[in-house]
């Protein structure tokens, strides 16, 4: 059996928190074999592409990729190509990872940590389900051009009916596991790309008579998930709608730096291949500082189990873990109020490690 898994730390806090996940991956799974390789801004520093031959190539012969995050201020002025996110960019497309699965949890203990009433969301339990390969992240043309004197950009939103198909079926069969309610977020009042979205979501349900389907208009969407987050069980929605809904959905447990996530695309040799990674920055602010919060790369190793490997008892062994670390007190700095103490990225990822051999 194929037991590569490449870990891509990347840049910012990426290697802190990464290194912390491969860490508890290891002691549940030492049959593992956790290789390194750079990619982001690690690379370009060396005078390498964002995502390296040599990378590509782990990526290629790994089970799957347990990713840190991309991105520095310094490369912002810089054509995409050259920036260290047009990694994500190669790997999302050149794999076909078109479904992204962010789960969005409250850990019992951090509900005073969120930004809204406790009763609000105590117990959430919500999942985004984000098309990652289409959309105006990827859609042609996508350029900055001189006309007639004037700098103009353009980025192209497109989508073709069975883009949207396929995500949505995966949303359909995540439900079933769930509490069976779909809610699908487009802007079908001025994008023909959501009204599209809206008629084949739509078509798409009538295979799934046992789910609701809900459509919602983004603006809305957005409100309503500060309003009564309890009330979404899955969200389906395209690329960047996915990616700023997600955010809002993740400060709601409290800190963005709870919020595993995978990215999937079709099985690869009988396994599920796939990339996994906090939703988070890489929040050059706090780099290199030792404190950031290592939860959601640490849960994101556990989907990586759980759906790469096939493992759920190992999975439910490091949410239990974090879980039990939580519970007893243990919070980075992002998670701390009421004059609590916080404990550094490698101090609560052993307090994750006691509670996995405890
Ligand atoms: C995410 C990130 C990426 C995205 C960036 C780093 C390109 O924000 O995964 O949510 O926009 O998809
Ligand atoms: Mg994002």
């Amino acid at each position: 059996m194929n037991n590569t898994v490449a870990v891509l730390p990347g840049d910012g806090i990426g290697p802190e928190v990464t290194r912390a996940a491969a860490r508890v991956l290891s002691a549940v799974r030492p049959d593992l074999e956790c290789v390194e390789a750079l990619v982001g801004a690690a690379a370009l520093s060396k005078g390498l592409p964002p995502l390296p031959p040599e990378t590509r190539s782990l990526c290629d012969r790994s089970v799957a990729i347990l990713f840190g995050s991309v991105g520095l201020p310094q490369y912002d002025g810089r054509p995409l190509k050259e920036r260290p996110e047009y990694a994500l960019f190669l790997l999302r497309r050149d794999y076909e990872l078109y479904a992204n699965i962010r789960p969005v949890r409250v850990f019992s203990g951090l509900e005073q940590a969120s930004s809204l009433r406790k009763e609000l969301i105590e117990g959430l339990d919500l999942v985004v389900v984000r098309e990652l390969t289409g959309g105006i992240y990827f859609g042609k043309p996508k350029e900055i051009r001189v006309e007639e004197g004037v700098e103009v950009a353009v980025d192209t939103m497109v989508y073709r009916a069975p883009e949207i198909e396929r995500i949505a079926r995966i949303a359909f069969e995540l439900a079933r596991g769930r509490r069976r309610l779909v809610t699908s977020i487009d802007k079908q009042n001025i994008l023909e790309s959501s009204r599209l979205w809206r008629r084949v979501t739509t078509r798409i349900a009538a295979e799934y008579p046992d789910i609701r389907l809900e459509h919602l208009l983004v603006d809305n969407a957005a409100m309503q998930l500060v309003r009564e987050p309890k009330a979404f069980d899955v969200i389906l929605t395209e690329n960047m709608f996915g990616d700023i809904l997600s955010d809002e959905a993740a400060i709601l447990t409290g800190s963005i730096g709870n919020l595993p996530s995978a990215s999937l695309g079709a099985a690869r040799d009988g396994r599920q291949f796939g990339l996994y990674e906090p939703i988070s920055g890489s929040a050059p602010d706090i780099a290199g500082k030792g404190v950031a919060n290592p939860v959601a790369a640490i849960l994101s190793a556990a989907m990586l189990l759980r759906i790469s490997l096939d493992d759920e008892m190992g999975a439910s062994r490091v949410e239990d873990a974090v879980g039990t670390a939580i519970a007893a007190g243990a919070r980075t700095a992002d998670l701390v109020h009421d004059g609590e103490r916080s404990l550094s990225t490698d101090a609560f990822t052993e307090r994750v490690l006691q509670a996995l051999s405890g």
